[in-house]
């Protein structure tokens, strides 16, 4: 797979319909209840979220008319959400979205040796999809979690305080099947200090009321 998920697909794989099946069409009710009347074009990005989800990852263009057509919105709208946010893609993706950050902090941190050691392992450069569609590589801005440097999203998970090693490591038990466990991966907790408590090192006992 060579295409590139951030461009449409070709025509000859978009589909020519696209429907919400009945168990999302349900969601996408409860979804458009949330805005008040008249706001329901606030739905776009969940609508299309699940839309992209029921089609395993990718928004063919069949789609976002759908969720034009539903909020009753003009179609460019729907399109430049889409083509905006680096979650959604025009085209299919491999089943495990790999998305490593570069902003600053990450970069900081050596997000350059994280990212070299994906397209290493994964045999492919950024926005790329490996042959057996396993994986998509993608370099992505901020994932909000910069206190623990360097960050790697997989999937629905982050994996953070990496360096190439323990992501080497982590890609090949991927790989493998194997279960990996997201999180920070340097062995501390969330994003306590990286060398050990300084404070509130115990407990701290309720002080004697008046
Ligand atoms: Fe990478 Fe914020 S800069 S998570």
């Amino acid at each position: 797979m060579s295409h590139r998920f951030d461009t449409p697909a070709p025509e000859e794989i978009q589909p020519d319909a696209f429907s919400f099946s009945e168990e999302n069409e349900n969601r996408v009710k409860g979804i458009i209840a949330l805005y008040p009347e008249g706001y329901q074009a606030s739905a776009v990005m969940p609508l299309l979220d699940l839309a992209q989800r029921q089609m395993g990852g990718w928004l063919p263009r069949a789609a976002m008319d759908h969720v034009a057509e539903f909020l009753q919105m003009p179609r460019i709208r729907v399109y430049e959400v889409a083509t905006f946010y680096g979650m959604f893609h025009l085209a299919p993706v491999g089943r495990h979205m790999v998305q490593v950050c570069t902003t600053t902090p990450c970069w900081l941190r050596g997000s350059d040796g994280v990212l070299g050691t994906c397209q290493k392992v994964l045999g492919v450069a950024c926005g790329e999809t490996t042959a057996d569609g396993e994986y998509t590589l993608t370099e992505v801005e901020c994932l909000g979690a910069c206190v623990n440097a360097p960050v790697v999203k997989i999937d629905e998970d982050y994996y953070e305080d990496l360096d190439p090693e323990s992501l080497e490591r982590l890609l090949d038990k991927l790989k493998a099947g194997g279960a990996v466990t997201p999180g920070p991966q340097s062995g501390r907790t969330a994003s306590e200090p990286a060398g050990g408590l300084t404070t509130l090192t115990e407990v701290p006992q309720p002080s004697g009321g008046s």
